[in-house]
């Protein structure tokens, strides 16, 4: 057997050294070491030798190992060398062209005003251990009206003029609209939920109605509601003033006043003095907020009893603060889409 060595050893290091490539010295390496390679296969025939000449045996093919390997590695190494430089210098990048040259910088876009806003008062409302729920912004007449305390006919329905959906009534539901308001939401997280409730309701309103500078016909509210029991408006200012004061992070004018509507019983409107003086103009009261008790009839749609369980609402308007809170004077600018006006956000 020893006399096989010598000639695999020069064969194997002839083989390492006219390797071209990684691919024909991996081959290579496979011949010699692999499973049934060479060396391998010399390796397994020690176990028929003599104690004596598998010792001799053993360790010559030991140094043919470290041979094979010690010609193996340096070549393995030139080889992968020669392989990333070629392959640096086919595929060239400039790095120049990155958005480190000023000439060529990355135009990124910035998060919508209202969706900062949005997000901040979230973060405000889960801290004071509200959760966050949603519906839907196609909803029926059932939700958006009848169970919020204003059946069919009711002249409360003429204070949000609406859209309605061209789509079959529903014997139930009745017709499909753009809700007006966030307040269905208090009906169906009732439904689902159940009590305790300490909710915040963000999202899009629709309401058919011609827009000046404080109106739109598509804005953003967010709606809170709280039940449980011995529930009193002296809560819902509380929790009011500590958001607004997060909020705006200055100090602001309020004035709650009476208000009415038909699913809260008293009812409270939240006005905030919009300091217009800078552009000249004398300052106005902004009409922010609705909110109260919620009303019994709106407790028993939500399939609670209203002699166990009390809660208030608010529904205020986003878009409304965000013009105060930035200095906006024209609502629609919120959703005007102007790139120069998004981008000072
Ligand atoms: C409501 O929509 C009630 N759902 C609020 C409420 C909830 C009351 C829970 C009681 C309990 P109102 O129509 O006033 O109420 O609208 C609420 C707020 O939305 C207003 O205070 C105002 O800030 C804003 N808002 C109303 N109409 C517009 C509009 N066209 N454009 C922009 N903001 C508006």
């Amino acid at each position: 057997m020893q006399d096989n060595i010598t000639p695999i050893l020069e064969a194997s290091l002839n083989a390492i050294s006219k390797s071209q490539n990684l691919a024909e010295l991996k081959e290579v390496e496979v011949k010699y070491l692999g499973r049934s390679g060479q060396i391998t296969e010399l390796l397994k025939s020690l176990k028929d030798l003599s104690p004596e000449e598998k010792r001799t045996t053993g360790q010559a093919i030991q140094n043919l190992k470290n041979d094979f390997s010690n010609s193996y590695q340096p070549k393995f190494q030139q080889l992968q060398k020669a392989e990333i430089d070629a392959k640096l210098t086919s595929e060239f990048f400039d790095l120049t062209l990155s958005e480190i040259n000023p000439s060529r910088s990355l135009d990124k876009g910035t998060i919508h005003p209202l969706s900062q806003l949005q997000q901040e008062i979230e973060q405000t409302f889960s801290e004071m251990g509200f959760e966050i729920a949603d519906g839907p912004e196609v909803e029926s007449e059932y939700y958006n009206f009848e169970a919020l305390n204003v059946p069919a006919h009711h002249p409360a329905r003429d204070m949000q003029d609406t859209f309605f959906i061209d789509h079959p009534k529903d014997p139930k539901q009745g017709h499909l609209l753009l809700r007006t308001q966030t307040s269905p939401v208090q009906i169906r997280s009732m439904e689902k939920y159940g009590t305790p409730l300490r909710l915040i309701i963000p999202g899009r309103v629709f309401r058919y109605e011609a827009t000046d500078a404080t109106h739109d016909s598509t804005f953003n509210q967010v709606e809170g509601l709280l039940i449980d029991k011995n529930i009193g408006l002296a809560h819902f200012k509380g929790i009011m003033t500590e958001f607004l004061s997060r909020f705006f992070q200055h100090e602001i004018t309020t004035r709650f006043r009476p208000g009415y509507f038909p699913f809260v019983e008293p009812g409270i409107e939240l006005d905030i003095l919009w300091k217009k003086g800078q552009n000249g103009q004398p300052d106005k009261w902004m009409e922010c907020m609705g909110a109260g008790m919620v009303h019994p009839n709106v407790l028993k749609a939500g399939g609670l009893d209203p002699d166990v369980h009390q809660g208030w609402a608010f529904g205020f308007g986003l878009t409304r603060l965000a013009m105060l809170k930035y200095g906006i004077d024209d609502i629609r600018n919120l959703h005007a889409n102007d790139l120069r006006f998004l981008k000072q956000f």
